[in-house]
């Protein structure tokens, strides 16, 4: 009832949400049906509580940001509003570029004002008067629909001047469309680019809610994040504590994608173990588990089955991609590692030139020609390259091989023994 004009929207979005309504698991209740008739009574209420209050509420809940790293999002908007600025702005980060994750664009598209909810109610805390949503260039199909639901919006007086007649809280949101870069996922980069920079990270610190956006504190918070934040003030801090485990309060959404009769997007509770999941999707004779996209860990199904999902041990951005024992593995890998050669901004040297060489060992492996060397030092390159590499791309890149390479080390060897231990050079000679 929330989508003004569903024919608008591609099919596959309304197919995975009839998915979720079949098979969901999560006793948090079903995310996407929120219906935003309550919004100008949860805000007003909001103010009337004040800001502290929010913070309060979301600090009790233990909402941690579901953008991946799990920053505490109660300390974050706190952070924020206590950081000295004359202007201050929120950001949703809506760029959400990691292969095997399509959550973001789903909420975007049937909870988009739960979305523009969380936002209002950061700026209402933090004291902004300027929103952007980053929008992944990808779902540009996207942008006239969301402009529509921020008309909706001011139409309801909850963005605007004089916000439900407070004469002091006057906030707007504006899209801005990436270009394709998976980098500014990053939300340094994705701060400079809305600056109309190349998208670069930036050293960090200091952290945006010091200086973001225009040099001034910025909340960016992601997609999920924001619908969590209004879930929490719409159900209550012990709602949501209630659900997930002692480290990881609540619930999250998990895009399936791979070799199951059933991919979609699913919202399961932390502590949800691996096999719960694979069972729930069905998926058909699982070997390997790509945890949070090529940026994360590759579990074998077989050793991890067992372990749960949440921010102490399966931590994860919200993506599983299944593979059975028919596919290629150590091609994946390697189509992993392009990947990261191709998105890496180039700005540090072990990012831009670490990924390339360990792109070009797992090359040398599936070709038969690698040897042990070749394994102990993409062990040691990759961890120079995650440990010495300015943003989460380079801190997460060599992941595919290291994972993979502990998870199923029989794999790599099955390659070095293919060529009965006969080592050959790593380069041309006659080329060079
Ligand atoms: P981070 O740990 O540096 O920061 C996480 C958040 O907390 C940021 O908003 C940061 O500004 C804030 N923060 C951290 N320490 C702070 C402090 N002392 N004071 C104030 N704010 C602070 O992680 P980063 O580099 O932003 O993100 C890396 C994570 O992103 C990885 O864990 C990875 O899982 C995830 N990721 C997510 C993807 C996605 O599509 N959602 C894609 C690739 C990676
Ligand atoms: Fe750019 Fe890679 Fe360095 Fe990140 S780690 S700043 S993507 S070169």
């Amino acid at each position: 009832e929330e989508i003004a004009n569903p024919r608008a929207l591609p099919k596959t979005d309304i197919a995975y949400v009839d998915q979720l309504v079949e098979t969901n698991i999560c006793k948090a209740g079903p995310v996407f049906f929120h219906n935003g008739n309550d919004f100008p009574e949860l805000l007003k209420n909001c103010l009337d509580a004040g800001p502290e209050a929010v913070i309060g509420a979301i600090t009790q809940a233990q909402l941690r940001g579901h953008g991946g790293a799990g920053f505490a999002t109660g300390l974050k908007w706190k952070l924020c509003r206590e950081a000295p600025g004359a202007t201050k702005y929120v950001i949703c980060n809506a760029d959400e570029g990691e292969p095997g994750t399509f959550k973001d664009r789903v909420l975007l598209t049937r909870s988009p004002q739960a979305v523009l909810m969380g936002m209002v109610l950061a700026a209402s805390v933090i004291g902004a008067r300027e929103g952007i949503i980053y929008l992944r260039q990808e779902y540009i199909y996207l942008k006239a629909y969301l402009e529509q639901q921020l008309q909706l919006f001011r139409e309801q007086r909850l963005l605007g001047n004089n916000i439900l007649g407070h004469a002091d809280f006057n906030f707007d949101i504006r899209i801005q469309m990436g270009a394709g870069a998976y980098i500014c996922g990053d939300e340094s980069a994705l701060i400079e680019s809305c600056e109309g920079k190349r998208g670069t990270p930036r050293v960090k610190p200091p952290y945006p809610v010091e200086q973001g956006y225009l040099g001034m504190p910025t909340c960016v918070n992601n997609v999920e994040t924001l619908v969590a934040v209004t879930r929490v003030m719409q159900e209550g801090a012990e709602w949501y504590q209630s659900l997930g485990t002692e480290d990881s309060r609540g619930c999250r959404l998990m895009s399936v994608s791979g070799d199951c009769q059933r991919p979609g997007v699913y919202e399961i509770e932390w502590g949800t173990t691996l096999n719960q999941l694979l069972t729930l999707v069905g998926a058909e004779d699982p070997w390997a588990v790509q945890i949070s996209g090529p940026s994360g860990e590759c579990v074998a199904v077989d050793k991890g089955g067992e372990r749960r999902f949440g921010y102490g041990d399966l931590s994860c951005n919200g993506s599983v991609m299944i593979f059975n024992r028919s596919r290629d593995l150590l091609g994946i890998v390697k189509h992993f590692m392009q990947f990261f050669v191709d998105e890496s901004c180039g700005i540090c040297t072990p990012c831009r030139s670490g990924n390339v060489d360990l792109r070009n060992k797992m090359e040398r492996i599936i070709a038969g020609r690698g040897c042990q060397q070749d394994l102990d030092e993409m062990v040691s390159w990759g961890q120079l390259v995650r440990s010495t590499s300015r943003c989460g791309l380079g801190g997460t890149s060599p992941n595919p091989i290291l994972t993979t390479l502990q998870q199923f080390p029989e794999l790599y060897q099955a390659k070095l023994t293919e060529q009965s231990g006969v080592l050959l050079p790593s380069f041309d000679l006659e080329a060079a």
